[in-house]
C-alpha cells in the first residue's frame, strides 16, 4: 500500500481537506486550495509519548533572558534581544533590507562571542561574503551554508553548536517528506515546525526571513504567525533613505516599539534621535504644515504633517491621506464642517505624513485639523509650535497619554510653544524653556496656532 496521500491545503489559512472544492470552508477564500502529497502519518497521529500534566504550582518559573544583538534599534523592538530557544520571524518586501539587517545582527552577535549559522537558499556563499565585507561583519564565528534542503540544514545544526541560526528565507526551504514545492503552506509549516524543534531542544535562537506576498502578509500568513514567538515587519518606502522595524507579535515584549534605521553603503545605521531625522527637511512659513508628536512605544517622536485643501474640479471631492487613517480623516472633516462651519464638502483634501511614515495615534488629530484649516485659510501655523491632542465628535479637544514626554521632546528639539489638551493636564507644571498652551475647544486651538 502506498504511504502517500493527497490532500488539499488552503494557501490562505492553512486548513486541509481530503477533497478539492472551490472555496475554503474555514476562511471563505475562493480558489485557494492547492493539491499537496504528504506521507501518511507524517503530520498527524500519535507521537508515541505518554500524555501527562503537572500541577501549576509545581512548575518551575522560567528565567526569561534576552541576549542583546548589539543593534540597538533591533533590540528595542525585540524587547531587549533574542530569547534562547525562541523563533523570530522577519517579514518584508523583497529588497527592503532583511538579509542586510540579519547579517549585521549576526556580525554583532559574533562580536559578542556567539557562534551564528547563516543558511541562505537565495544567494551564493560568495555573494554573502561580499555583502559581509561591505557591512564589515566578516568573522570566524559566522558559518554560512547555502542549501534549501531541510535535512541537510538539520544535520548541520546538529553537528555543531551555534547560539543562533538564521534562515534566509523560509520560502526556499524544502523537506523531502512532502511532494509540494517550496513556498507552499505545507512545506513552510512542516519545515518551520521541524527547525523549531531542533533549535529549541538545544536552546538556539532561530531567526527566519519571510517574504511578503501581494496581499501584504508573510506567505502562509496566520499559520506561520501562530507558530513563532516574535513577528517583525521591516517597512519603508523605496524612495526614502530610512526603514522602520515593527513588532506585530512579541511573546517576550511590547509590540508598540518601533526601530528606525537609515540605509547607507555600509549597511543599516540605527537612528537614536528620530525626531531630528523626520524634521530635517522642514521649511518654514508654509501653510498647511504642522509639527505633531506621536508616542511610539516608550519614545515620543516629532514629525511634520502636511495638508492641502484645494477646490475640487470633479463632482465628488477627493479625500486622500497617506500615513494617516482615511476613515479618521473623513471623521475630522465632518467635525470641521458640522461643528466649526468650515466649508469643505466641495474641496479636495490631502493629508500626508512627511517621509512616508504611518501613525495610528489619535494624539495627532488636532495637528491634522490645524493643518487642514491652515491650508484652507492659507495661514501658516507658527513654526515654533508643536500641536498635540485628540479631537472628539463634539469638536472638543480630548486628553492624550504621556503629555510630559511629548513636551520634553519638543523642548529638546528647540520648540518654544506646545499646544496640549486642557483635560488631564492640570498637574503638569510650567517649564522654563517652553510655553505650554492648554486648549479645550477646537476654535481656541485655531486662534493660538496661527501667526
Ligand atoms: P537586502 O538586504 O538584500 O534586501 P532583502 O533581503 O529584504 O531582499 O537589500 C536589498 C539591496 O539594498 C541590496 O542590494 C543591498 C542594498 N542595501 C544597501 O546598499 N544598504 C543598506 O543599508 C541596505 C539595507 C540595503
Ligand atoms: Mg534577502
Amino acid at each position: 500500500m502506498s504511504r502517500e496521500k493527497t490532500i488539499y491545503v488552503c494557501q490562505s489559512c492553512g486548513a486541509s481537506y481530503p477533497k478539492w472544492s472551490g472555496r475554503c470552508s474555514q476562511c471563505g477564500e475562493w480558489n485557494s486550495l492547492v493539491e499537496e502529497r504528504v506521507r501518511k502519518g507524517s503530520s498527524t497521529g500519535t507521537t508515541g509519548k505518554e500524555a501527562s500534566f503537572t500541577r501549576l504550582d509545581r512548575i518551575d518559573t522560567l528565567a526569561e533572558f534576552h541576549i542583546p544583538t548589539g543593534l540597538d534599534e533591533f533590540d528595542r523592538v525585540l524587547g531587549g534581544g533574542i530569547v534562547p530557544g525562541s523563533t523570530v520571524l522577519l517579514g518584508g518586501d523583497p529588497g527592503i533590507g532583511k538579509s542586510t539587517l540579519l547579517l549585521q545582527a549576526a556580525g554583532r552577535l559574533a562580536e559578542g562571542g556567539h557562534a551564528v549559522l547563516y543558511v541562505s537558499g537565495e544567494e551564493s556563499s560568495e555573494q554573502i561574503r561580499n555583502r559581509a565585507d561591505r557591512l564589515g561583519v566578516v568573522s570566524d564565528k559566522i558559518n554560512v551554508a547555502t542549501t534549501t534542503d531541510l535535512h541537510e540544514i538539520t544535520s548541520i545544526i546538529n553537528s555543531e553548536y551555534h547560539s543562533f541560526v538564521i534562515i534566509d528565507s523560509i520560502q526556499t526551504l524544502r523537506s523531502n517528506d512532502f511532494d509540494s514545492s517550496p513556498g507552499t503552506i505545507t512545506q513552510i509549516r512542516e519545515c518551520v515546525a521541524h527547525l523549531q524543534n531542533v533549535c529549541e531542544a538545544r536552546s538556539m535562537g532561530l531567526m527566519l526571513i519571510g517574504h511578503i506576498t501581494k496581499e501584504g502578509s508573510i506567505a502562509g500568513p496566520k499559520v506561520l504567525e501562530h507558530m513563532v514567538d516574535v513577528v517583525l515587519y521591516f517597512e519603508g518606502e523605496k524612495n526614502y533613505l530610512y526603514r522602520i522595524l515593527r513588532a506585530n507579535k512579541n511573546r517576550f515584549g511590547s509590540t508598540s516599539e518601533i526601530g528606525i534605521f537609515t540605509i547607507g553603503s555600509t549597511g543599516l545605521e540605527t537612528v537614536s534621535n528620530p525626531s531630528e531625522l523626520f524634521l530635517s527637511e522642514r521649511s518654514s512659513g508654509v501653510s498647511g504644515q504642522v509639527i505633531v508628536c506621536s508616542v511610539e512605544g516608550a519614545r515620543p517622536i516629532l514629525f511634520e504633517l502636511q495638508a492641502l485643501v484645494a477646490e475640487s474640479s470633479y463632482g465628488v471631492p477627493q479625500r486622500v491621506s497617506s500615513g494617516f487613517d482615511q476613515k479618521r480623516l473623513s471623521l475630522l472633516l465632518a467635525i470641521l464642517e458640522k461643528k466649526e462651519q468650515f466649508r469643505l464638502s466641495s474641496r479636495d483634501v490631502f493629508v500626508n505624513l512627511a517621509g512616508g511614515l504611518r501613525i495610528d495615534e489619535p494624539a495627532i488629530d488636532l495637528g491634522v485639523v490645524c493643518a487642514i484649516v491652515s491650508s484652507l485659510e492659507e495661514s501658516p501655523v507658527r513654526d515654533d509650535t508643536v500641536i498635540v491632542g485628540e479631537v472628539g465628535l463634539g469638536g472638543e479637544v480630548r486628553s492624550v497619554s504621556r503629555v510630559e514626554a511629548r513636551i520634553t521632546e519638543a523642548m529638546n528639539l528647540g520648540f518654544r510653544r506646545i499646544i496640549i489638551p486642557e483635560r488631564g493636564t492640570s498637574r503638569i507644571s510650567n517649564k522654563s524653556g517652553i510655553e505650554i498652551i492648554r486648549v479645550s475647544a477646537l476654535s481656541d486651538a485655531f486662534s493660538l496656532a496661527f501667526k
